[in-house]
């Protein structure tokens, strides 16, 4: 556990706020953000590219609340969005779109259009139909779309297999093989201008030899390129470094960006920028979802302790069987009980941990651990439940970041059919 998570007589705190208080004042389900782990975590990156020519795209997508960007932007991040809507955020929370890299395999033209009217900083490019719909719409807009092709270098990344995307299966990137073929293409467009190259080849990565072999691929499509006179100006590294959830063992921040910093100089590159894009990393272990025990239910086969949190609240645990720790926010006296933590959802997927032993009676508050990541950000309405509170801790003050949302609103869009 980070230390803005710790326990001051008993209770759990985030930075210099009990977790009860925060509960008393929004309720729950509640996402209780620590800006001062947000802060810690992008500076690790930011201390390994200090003096480097290299720089931090936050991807976005793994936690977008306007407060968070804002805290990331104040600190001079850029920012990996995914669709024009990630975009509006950014200009929403006064991040500026020159510091902007559109990545995705499907981006519309409306959302080129919006992402070339704001000057971001370069497209990343998945495929030739994307290659020539963004020149068209370059070249309708008057505008110049400056383009990097996101390669797929056909390394595993010894991960999840819904969250791996560096494989031939994956439907991501271009493949290697291809790569030099793509950029004759892109380098012919008149109204692109290749000024990089991107990968990225999954997420929750634990180990630094898949990023080091992605890396040498994409070197050697550098050199390749340069050999032709297409000069590279960018190398994006994507994200994709792991957390803690459990007992994993990922290379820490700081230790990550140097190493490939170093490869990139080892191999002769060092005059290009390199820029990270990480997302879980920098957020992941700065958020907890709290959430109240509503009943206990033991059983002859499990016990369940069900919650007032649920999987559409955080889904990670019913798609991926995602392993997050819960702990008990005040442990009380109550015996400890094997249970398995469930939401009210009707669904038997609809869980939030397995086997999980606790001390807790119902009215108690548990914290489920490093759900700062594509936690909210995955969130859904669904079984008409309103979406979580959102909240940032900073020092010994807090603000409500994200008013929990109100059933009515819900369905104020919808429209009963005429009789
Ligand atoms: N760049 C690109 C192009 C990406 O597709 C992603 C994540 C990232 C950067 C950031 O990766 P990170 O540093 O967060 O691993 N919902 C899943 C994770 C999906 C990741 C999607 N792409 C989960 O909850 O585990």
């Amino acid at each position: 556990m980070q230390h803005w998570f710790s326990r001051v007589e008993d209770t759990l705190v985030v930075e210099d706020v009990g977790l009860d208080s925060i509960a008393a004042e929004f309720g729950t389900p509640t996402y209780v953000y620590s800006r001062a782990a947000l802060t810690t975590s992008y500076q690790a990156y930011a201390s390994a590219c200090k003096g480097r020519r290299a720089r931090v795209q936050y991807a976005m997508k793994a936690n977008s609340n306007l407060a968070v960007l804002q805290v990331f932007a104040r600190l001079g991040a850029g920012f990996d969005i995914v669709s024009g809507g990630e975009l509006k955020r950014v200009l929403a929370a006064g991040g500026d779109p020159a510091t902007v890299v559109f990545s995705g395999v499907g981006k519309s033209a409306a959302e080129m259009k919006m992402a070339l009217d704001h000057g971001v900083r370069c497209f990343n490019v998945e495929s030739i139909p994307e290659l020539e719909r963004l020149n068209e719409i370059a070249c309708r807009a008057g505008a110049t779309a400056r383009v990097s092709l996101r390669i797929n270098p056909d390394v595993d990344a010894r991960t999840h297999p819904y969250i791996s995307t560096g494989l031939k299966a994956n439907k991501f990137g271009i493949a290697f093989e291809d790569a030099l073929a793509a950029y004759r293409i892109a380098a012919a467009l008149p109204y692109l201008e290749v000024t990089g190259i991107d990968c990225h080849i999954g997420s929750q990565i634990t180990e630094l030899a898949p990023y080091l072999e992605a890396l040498d691929k994409v070197l050697d499509v550098v050199e390749g390129l340069e050999r032709e006179g297409i000069p590279i100006g960018h190398i994006n590294v994507g994200g994709g470094l792991g957390i803690v959830y459990a007992n994993e063992t990922p290379p820490d921040i700081t230790a990550f960006a140097t190493t490939m910093l170093d490869r990139v100089a080892a191999r002769g590159h060092g005059h290009r920028e390199v820029l990270f894009e990480p997302g879980r990393s920098v957020v992941g272990n700065a958020g907890v979802l709290l959430t109240r025990v509503e009943f206990l239910k033991p059983g002859c086969a499990r016990n369940f302790c069900i919650v007032d949190a649920a999987m559409n609240d955080l889904s990670r645990p019913a798609m991926y069987e995602a392993y997050h720790r819960i702990e008990a926010v005040r442990p009380g006296h109550a015996r400890a009980v094997k249970y398995d933590v469930v939401g009210p959802v009707c669904e038997s997927g609809d869980w939030l941990g397995r086997d999980r032993v606790l001390a807790v009676q119902p009215g108690d508050l548990l914290a489920v651990m490093s759900a700062g990541a594509y936690g909210f950000a995955m969130s859904s309405n669904y079984n008409t439940r309103p979406r979580a509170a959102e909240v940032m801790v900073d020092g010994g003050s807090f603000h409500l970041i994200r008013e929990r949302e109100c059933v009515n609103e819900l369905f104020v869009r919808e429209r009963l059919l005429p009789v």
